[in-house]
């Protein structure tokens, strides 16, 4: 027998859901504009709309909460979370930051001229956003796996180091002020990268004298693909794994919302003194004083502790097993998602689930906004909307994946939650034929998914007919 497992937590504290009816669902999506972004929390029955900020966090994290040092400088609670991320990622040098982005900022400045070129394994929204701002072009070097939502990849994250090398040699090493490498892929549908392929980025690059900055949102769950999936790792802990992968970096942007297991924070690390330096300086000018950038004292203590729990063996590999079972029901329904099933999210493909609609009928937003109808569980689009306006061109990017995004908070939901959202999706599947696809009424001119209002562009003007 296949025994079962089961959390690896016990739960102190509740929170009541909403559970509106089918109407109050339909006049809550009509006032967001079918953009699931803009549906009120309260409105929301199972919330998979990010894993970014919607951790639980444990019983020892919001005591710690109470010990937070909130001096305006020298913070000990600052001292502790340094020392913690010193200990655990292995970089010699780190500053505070509000959350990833602030982070990505500040790197984004310091290193980019105008006219470079950024490679990285597939862009996240911010990310490129700050490269570009900064005058910079993306370049994105992923291997073409990663594009296929059914090719079965055990590291589909991975560099495709002839495109890398083919990139340096076109611009030359002075016009690529560093490689971004996501581990994991967030938009590739949380796929990892293997210790080998960055082993590799990291020795190409050091022969060009090109740094390498990993974007470590995800860095826990990408340390136990490798230990599930590469060979020598089986036996390794995650902390080990996690320490080597970091080592193949120069630096790193974090998201402390996700693997770092808080409601908010972040940091920037690298082993670069005189990088250190200059980062202190627009630390001060964008985030705050270099022993709290952004964060309060508790925020920074509940950090410290979150990074320690989320390396534990248990909690990772629990967290992974609660995404497979959602992902692996969807499968055995036949409902088309990404493959193999990532780290943070079950990624459903939207184009194979309405091939009726084309991309221009934004199938991803559609989806994501019927499937809310039906059940109120909240999602993301991550397709043509997201993917915005090519800056030169002003056309639309067509990625080639086009998602709905399921994303698990972690140690927040139990698997029967998971349960509930399979049978909305799979009754969903059953009627694909009934939904239409959107128009925009409104569009944004940045980061345009988060604002952007639709309409359907059905004849009866339902979203499910
Ligand atoms: N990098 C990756 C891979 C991310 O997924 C995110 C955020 C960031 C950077 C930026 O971090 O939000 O703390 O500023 N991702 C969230 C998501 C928003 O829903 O995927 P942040």
């Amino acid at each position: 027998m296949n025994r079962r497992t089961a959390e690896p937590y016990k739960i102190k504290s509740v929170e009541t859901l909403a559970m509106l009816s089918y109407e109050e669902r339909k006049d809550s999506l009509n006032r967001a504009g079918y953009n699931t972004f803009l549906i009120d929390s309260e409105d929301v029955y199972i919330d998979l709309l990010t894993d970014s900020g919607t951790t639980a966090m444990s019983d020892k994290q919001w005591g710690a909460i109470m010990t937070g040092d909130e001096a305006y400088a020298g913070s000990k609670s600052w001292k502790k979370l340094e020392a913690t991320v010193r200990d655990v990622y292995g970089y010699k040098y780190v500053l505070p930051t509000h959350q990833g982005r602030g982070a990505e900022n500040i790197l984004s400045q310091l290193k980019i001229k105008k006219g470079d070129f950024v490679p990285g394994n597939m862009y996240f929204t911010t990310t490129r956003a700050h490269q570009e701002m900064n005058g910079a072009t993306f370049v994105d070097v992923i291997i073409d796996e990663a594009h296929d939502p059914v090719a079965e990849h055990p590291f589909k994250g991975n560099v495709d180091l002839n495109k890398l090398k083919t990139l340096i040699d076109k611009v030359g090493p002075n016009n690529i002020p560093y490689v971004c490498l996501a581990v994991t892929v967030n938009l590739a549908g949380g796929q990892p990268v293997s210790m080998q392929n960055m082993r590799e980025v990291h020795e190409l690059c050091s022969l060009h004298k090109i740094d390498v900055f990993f974007d470590a949102t995800r860095c826990v769950e990408n340390a136990y693909f490798i230990k599930e999936r590469e060979v020598g790792y089986a036996g390794k802990l995650i902390a080990d794994i996690l320490k080597e992968m970091l080592s193949y970096s120069d630096g790193c942007t974090m998201s402390g919302k996700k693997d770092c297991l808080v409601n908010i924070g972040g940091f920037l690390a690298m082993n670069d003194e005189g990088l250190y330096i200059r980062s202190r300086e627009l630390v001060v000018v964008y985030e705050g004083m270099p022993s709290y950038g952004g964060m309060a004292g508790r925020d920074m203590e509940a950090m410290a502790i979150g990074i320690r729990e989320a390396i534990d063996d248990h909690y990772i590999e629990h967290r992974i097993s609660q995404v497979r079972h959602l992902g692996s029901q969807l499968v055995e329904a036949g409902v088309p998602i990404v493959l193999p099933i990532g780290g943070h999210a079950v990624f459903l493909d939207a184009q194979a689930f309405l091939p009726h609609l084309s991309q221009d009928e934004f199938p991803a937003q559609a989806l994501a906004a019927a499937l809310y109808l039906d059940s109120g569980v909240r999602s993301m689009e991550r397709g043509i909307i997201s993917a915005g306006r090519n800056i030169d061109t002003g056309e639309n990017n067509r990625p080639k994946l086009e998602l709905v995004r399921l994303t698990i908070p972690r140690r927040v939901y139990t698997n029967n939650h998971m349960n509930v959202v399979v049978d909305s999706i799979i009754d969903l599947y059953k009627k694909r034929d009934t939904i239409s696809g959107l128009r925009m009424d409104y569009e944004p001119p940045t980061l345009r998914f988060f604002n952007a209002r639709f309409a359907p562009l059905s004849e009866s003007g339902e979203l499910l007919n």
